[in-house]
Parts: C-alpha cells; sequence; structure tokens
C-alpha cells in the first residue's frame, strides 16, 4: 500500500517537472512583457507575506518557552507588563540582538540561529536552568537568579522580601535577566528610548554578607552600576571564615559563589592573611559607573569589554575609544598588556592548584564543593569532599584561589590586590 502510494506521488511529482518544463520552454518564446501595476502589487503583497511568516515564526520560537521542560526554549512574557517589558521603542530595538547574545540572555539568540526549536540549557547558562529559582526553595537566590526577583529587591534592598515574589510562569519554566529586570518597564513613557534604570542603591544596602563592615561601607554610590554591584559581588567573604567558629566541613558553605567581581574590585571578599598589608589604589574602581563603563561601550548590552580569538587571546579591546583611552595611551600595548595580565594570572592559578594537591587538597571546578580528598575526577563524590581544612588560612587559601578561577576579570578589574591575594596564597601554600 505504502510503497504504492509513494509510487504514485512520484508520479505526479515527475510530470510536474516535465509539464512545467515544457510550459516554461513556451513561455520563453515571446518578449519579456512589462508587469502592470496588479502584478506588481501582488508581487510585493507575496513579498511582505512572505517577509511576514518569517519574523512570525522567529517571534513565536523567541517566545515560546515549553512548561514542561526545565530548558529554556524562548523568553517568558510577564502579563503585568507584557510585550512593552522587553520591547521599549524602535530605536531600543538593536539592543535586544545584543542582549540576545549577552549571559544575561542565556546566549538565547546564538542557541536559536544554529537551531530555531533548540533550547538554552544547563551547560548554556547554568546561572539559570540549573534549578528551578522560582521555586519557594530558592526564594534566597532569587534575586540574583531571577527577573522578577530582582525587580522586587532594587525597589527596596532593605524591606525586600522573597515572598513578595510573584511569579506568573507554571510548570518548568526558567527566567533570566530580561530587560525588565534592570529597567522600569513599569514606568516606560510613550516616546522614550527606554525606560529609567532600576537602582538598588549603594554596597551598604546590597551586600548579601555583611563583613568587614568598614570596607563595604567605604564603597561609593556607582550610580548606573550599582544594579550590577548586587548581583556580582560574591555571597561570601574571607572575613566570613575568620569569624566562623567551625571550619571543618565540605567548601560548600564558604563558596564566595560566581563573578564576584565587584568584591574583588572592591576590596570587600578576599582572604587576607595577617600581618600583610593590602592597600591598594586601584585606578579601575574610580571610573565612574565602572562595570557600565568598560562592559557597555556605546550602551552595547552584549557586555563585551574584549574580543578574543578561539583560543581565548585577547585581539581587540572594544570599550577601549569611550573609556581606557581617557587614561590608557596606546591600544596595541594595552592589549599587549592584557594578554600578558591574563596568562600570568592563569599561570598562577594553575600553580595554586599544583601546590594544593602536593597538600592531598584536589580541585574540580566543574563539581561542587570543588575540593575533594582524591584525584580522580570518576570518584570525587560529595563522600569524598575534602574537609579536613587544618587552619583557616589553609581554607582562606582554598577560597581565594576559588574566587579567581570563578572571577576570569579580577586581574584586570584589580591588578594590584588579585596579585597580592595570589602571591600571599603561594606563600603560604609554599611553606
Ligand atoms: C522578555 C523579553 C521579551 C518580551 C516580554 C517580548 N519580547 Fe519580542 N523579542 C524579544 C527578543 C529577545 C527578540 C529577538 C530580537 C532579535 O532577534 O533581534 C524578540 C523579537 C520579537 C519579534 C521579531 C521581530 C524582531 O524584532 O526581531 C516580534 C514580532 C516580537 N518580538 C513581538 C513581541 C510581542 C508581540 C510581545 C508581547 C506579546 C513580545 N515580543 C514580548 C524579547 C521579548
Ligand atoms: C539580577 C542579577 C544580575 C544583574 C543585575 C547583573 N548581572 Fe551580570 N550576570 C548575572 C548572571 C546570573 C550572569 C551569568 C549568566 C550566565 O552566563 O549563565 C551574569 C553574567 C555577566 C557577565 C558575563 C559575560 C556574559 O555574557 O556571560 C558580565 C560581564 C556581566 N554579567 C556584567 C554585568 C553588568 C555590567 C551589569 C550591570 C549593568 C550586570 N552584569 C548586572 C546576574 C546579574
Ligand atoms: C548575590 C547574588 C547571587 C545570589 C544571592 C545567588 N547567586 Fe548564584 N550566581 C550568581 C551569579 C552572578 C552567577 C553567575 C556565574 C556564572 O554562571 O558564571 C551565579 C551562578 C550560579 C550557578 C551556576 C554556577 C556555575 O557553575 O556557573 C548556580 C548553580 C547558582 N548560582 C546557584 C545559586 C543558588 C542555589 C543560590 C541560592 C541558594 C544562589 N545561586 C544565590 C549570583 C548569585
Ligand atoms: C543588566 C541590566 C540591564 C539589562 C538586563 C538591560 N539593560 Fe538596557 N541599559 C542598562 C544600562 C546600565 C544602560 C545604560 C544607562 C546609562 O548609561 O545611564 C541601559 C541603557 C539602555 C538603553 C538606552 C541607551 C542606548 O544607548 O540605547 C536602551 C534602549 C536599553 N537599555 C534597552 C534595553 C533592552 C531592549 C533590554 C532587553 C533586551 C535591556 N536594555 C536590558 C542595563 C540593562
Ligand atoms: C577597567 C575596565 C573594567 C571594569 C571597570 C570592570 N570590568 Fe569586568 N572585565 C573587564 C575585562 C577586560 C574583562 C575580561 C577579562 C577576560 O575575559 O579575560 C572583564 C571580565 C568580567 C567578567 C567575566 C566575564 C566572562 O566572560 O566570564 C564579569 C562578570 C565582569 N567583568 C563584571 C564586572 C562588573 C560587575 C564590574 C563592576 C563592579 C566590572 N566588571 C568592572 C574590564 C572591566
Ligand atoms: C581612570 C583611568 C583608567 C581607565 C579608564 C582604564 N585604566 Fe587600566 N589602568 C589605569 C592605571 C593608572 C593603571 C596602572 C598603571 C599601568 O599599568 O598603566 C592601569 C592598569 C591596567 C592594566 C595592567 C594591570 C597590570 O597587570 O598591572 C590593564 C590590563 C588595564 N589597565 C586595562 C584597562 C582596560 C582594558 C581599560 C578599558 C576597558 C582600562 N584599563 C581603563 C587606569 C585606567
Amino acid at each position: 500500500m505504502k510503497g504504492k502510494k509513494s509510487f504514485s506521488l512520484w508520479g505526479i511529482f515527475i510530470s510536474g517537472i516535465f509539464l512545467s518544463f515544457v510550459f516554461s520552454c513556451e513561455t520563453k518564446k515571446p518578449e519579456e512583457k512589462t508587469k502592470t501595476e496588479e502584478e506588481i502589487k501582488e508581487e510585493i503583497q507575496k513579498e511582505v507575506e512572505k517577509e511576514l511568516s518569517e519574523i512570525f515564526g522567529w517571534a513565536i520560537m523567541i517566545h515560546f518557552d515549553d512548561p514542561r521542560t526545565p530548558d529554556i526554549e524562548g523568553v517568558n512574557i510577564n502579563p503585568d507588563l507584557s510585550c512593552r517589558g522587553c520591547h521599549f521603542s524602535k530605536e531600543g530595538a538593536p539592543r535586544l540582538a545584543e542582549w540576545g547574545r549577552s549571559g544575561h540572555g542565556g546566549k538565547i539568540l546564538e542557541v536559536k540561529e544554529k537551531d530555531m526549536t533548540a533550547a538554552v540549557t544547563r551547560e548554556v547558562a547554568p546561572a539559570f536552568v540549573y534549578y528551578n529559582f522560582s521555586a519557594t526553595d530558592r526564594a534566597i537566590c532569587q534575586r540574583c537568579h531571577t527577573s522578577t526577583g530582582f525587580k522586587n529587591f532594587a525597589k527596596d534592598p532593605v524591606k525586600y522580601n522573597p515572598a513578595d515574589n510573584k511569579f506568573y510562569l507554571s510548570g518548568e519554566q526558567r527566567e533570566m535577566i530580561y530587560c525588565w529586570a534592570c529597567h522600569e518597564a513599569e514606568n516606560l513613557k510613550p516616546g522614550e528610548v527606554a525606560p529609567p534604570l532600576r537602582n538598588p542603591g549603594r554596597f551598604e544596602f546590597t551586600s548579601p554578607y555583611t563583613l568587614p563592615a568598614d570596607r563595604i561601607a567605604s564603597v561609593p554610590d556607582l550610580g548606573s552600576s550599582n544594579a550590577c554591584v548586587s548581583c556580582h559581588s560574591g555571597r561570601s567573604s574571607g572575613a566570613v571564615i575568620k569569624a566562623s567558629s567551625r571550619i571543618r566541613g565540605h567548601f560548600g558553605g564558604f563558596n564566595p559563589h560566581y563573578l564576584a567581581s565587584a568584591g574583588v574590585m572592591f576590596r570587600t571578599i578576599g582572604y587576607e592573611f595577617e600581618g600583610k598589608d593590602y592597600t591598594v589604589s586601584n585606578p579601575h574602581s574610580q571610573i565612574s559607573s565602572p562595570c557600565v563603563s568598560c562592559h557597555m561601550p556605546a550602551g552595547s548590552h552584549m557586555l563585551e569589554v574584549v574580543k578574543k580569538d578561539s583560543s581565548g587571546k585577547i585581539t581587540d579591546i572594544v570599550a577601549y575609544d569611550s573609556t581606557c583611552s581617557k587614561c590608557h595611551v596606546n591600544k596595541a600595548q594595552l592589549i599587549e598588556k592584557i594578554n600578558f595580565g591574563k596568562q600570568e594570572f592563569e599561570q598562577k592559578l594553575k600553580q595554586i592548584e599544583e601546590l594544593l594537591a602536593k597538600k592531598g587538597i584536589y580541585y574540580n571546578e566543574h563539581a561542587y564543593p570543588y575540593f575533594y580528598k582524591v584525584s580522580d575526577p570518576a570518584q570525587q563524590t560529595f563522600q569524598n569532599a575534602f574537609t579536613d581544612w587544618t587552619s583557616k588560612d589553609l581554607l582562606g587559601a582554598a577560597f581565594n584561589f576559588q574566587l579567581m578561577k570563578k572571577e576570569p576579570g579580577a586581574y584586570v578589574h584589580n591588578p594590584e590586590y588579585a596579585k597580592k591575594l595570589i602571591e600571599h596564597t603561594i606563600e603560604f601554600l609554599s611553606k
């Protein structure tokens, strides 16, 4: 039956080709006749329909997230804010595409361009996919891992209560850091390019850890970068280790968390060894709105300061003209300097990893809680986590190492401070 049917379909197909061949030979003969106005209108209409179906096909794939899967197939629409939660204005449209290529957008456009039906997975964006961050047992995570959480947090960090976070999503859906997370989309005025930015205020109010209080209080108001700082400052600190009465246990309880750039930049997070001097004057923390100035040159939402080749070597500095050139005088030299700094930073971290291994502490950057008693990755399970921290300095050394591993821009954010933390960690572990 099946064979017969396909045979007859083939027959129609082949005779169709034959007929169209004959037809085209015949219609070629008379010279090109000029199109009538009706025909031109019809052609344009067809073209528009085709364009629209492509745009709508794309729009549907970008805006639909399958509630049955934890992966992110598309963005979600918050009914309170609807489309204007992200589509602010005609002028704002290029920002959508930049955002969709950044970590805040889970690189969703890169994923979709390869395959329209593909989804953002745990591998691409663990910070959004790894857990269902909207669940009540993840309440303390919501201010950094969901748009709803950050929106509510930024309105009033002191009174913020995650119990008020109202998620409109059902099932296995995840938010990313949407436009309306950072912008007050509920206050979008007609004719405006974008609504104002949310401003959670100074680090003092937004820091998730309270020690060392004096240093935290000295972080200035950073204007539009206050938003960045409240998510990018880590969740623990060296001072927490110093204040702790119990340090034996797996590393998870002290983990600095990830991309804690502001903590490094403003010296609030590192484990500082006794008797060492850490006062540095960091030129890069004095840039006005530092995070935005370096990471969003000319308003770009890609978050990209530098361009790299496939080996990770820096080939260009995107923010040079708008920002770096205010203090640095030669772009080529700065590219060389930054590559040198990066290479040195990575080599020193490798050295620390080896020194830790010599003490029987094995690191696995992909497996929480990161430090193990055994070197074979197959056996690096929770039961084999390293717990026998014999001194605060040993735990602090591991802390500084993990902090830098998970803050790959530390050597630029606060060059001198990062160097000191690394040097003193090496010195301690070499004893
Ligand atoms: C969470 C943010 C967000 C919300 C809310 C949102 N969109 Fe989008 N939209 C996007 C992104 C990202 C793109 C991809 C932009 C690109 O490809 O340049 C997009 C693309 C589109 C496109 C394709 C045309 C284009 O500009 O590429 C249309 C049409 C569209 N959105 C309509 C809507 C409508 C209608 C709503 C409300 C029902 C809506 N969007 C809500 C983020 C959002
Ligand atoms: C609500 C929390 C939140 C806020 C606010 C926030 N970030 Fe992020 N940021 C994240 C998370 C989460 C990631 C990791 C996303 C991923 O790759 O999975 C991230 C990733 C990044 C990256 C890594 C680059 C990339 O594309 O992956 C940079 C750079 C960055 N953020 C800079 C900034 C700057 C600058 C600001 C302020 C304008 C800011 N962030 C505000 C949470 C936040
Ligand atoms: C102060 C802000 C903040 C809080 C609070 C926070 N996180 Fe994060 N978290 C981040 C940022 C920023 C990243 C981005 C790092 C990345 O993906 O590279 C991140 C990344 C992650 C990742 C991905 C790690 C990886 O391997 O890249 C996981 C998992 C995670 N967080 C879990 C949690 C959980 C669970 C909680 C609550 C108990 C939590 N976070 C609370 C800021 C925060
Ligand atoms: C992580 C926070 C963050 C997110 C998410 C974010 N923005 Fe912005 N946006 C900013 C900052 C910071 C500025 C710069 C404001 C300043 O310089 O005062 C800005 C400025 C803008 C501007 C005006 C400036 C310009 O040059 O275009 C537009 C338009 C804009 N954003 C659109 C968007 C859109 C659309 C989205 C979502 C695709 C988005 N933003 C997501 C932080 C964010
Ligand atoms: C002087 C310019 C400068 C300032 C100021 C700055 N950054 Fe960076 N940042 C960089 C550079 C350069 C890199 C890239 C390092 C690399 O990729 O090797 C980087 C890397 C990062 C990364 C890791 C990106 C990735 O792809 O993993 C994050 C996150 C980040 N910065 C966040 C911030 C935040 C938040 C602030 C404000 C507290 C900030 N940065 C201030 C220049 C700067
Ligand atoms: C407010 C002035 C200022 C701005 C803006 C600035 N820098 Fe710097 N930067 C300095 C000073 C001062 C030093 C220390 C002296 C030196 O090494 O030139 C420095 C040092 C550095 C170093 C060397 C760190 C080391 O290993 O010793 C790098 C790399 C660097 N800057 C990158 C950048 C990049 C990339 C930008 C722009 C995205 C930038 N800087 C913007 C003032 C600035």
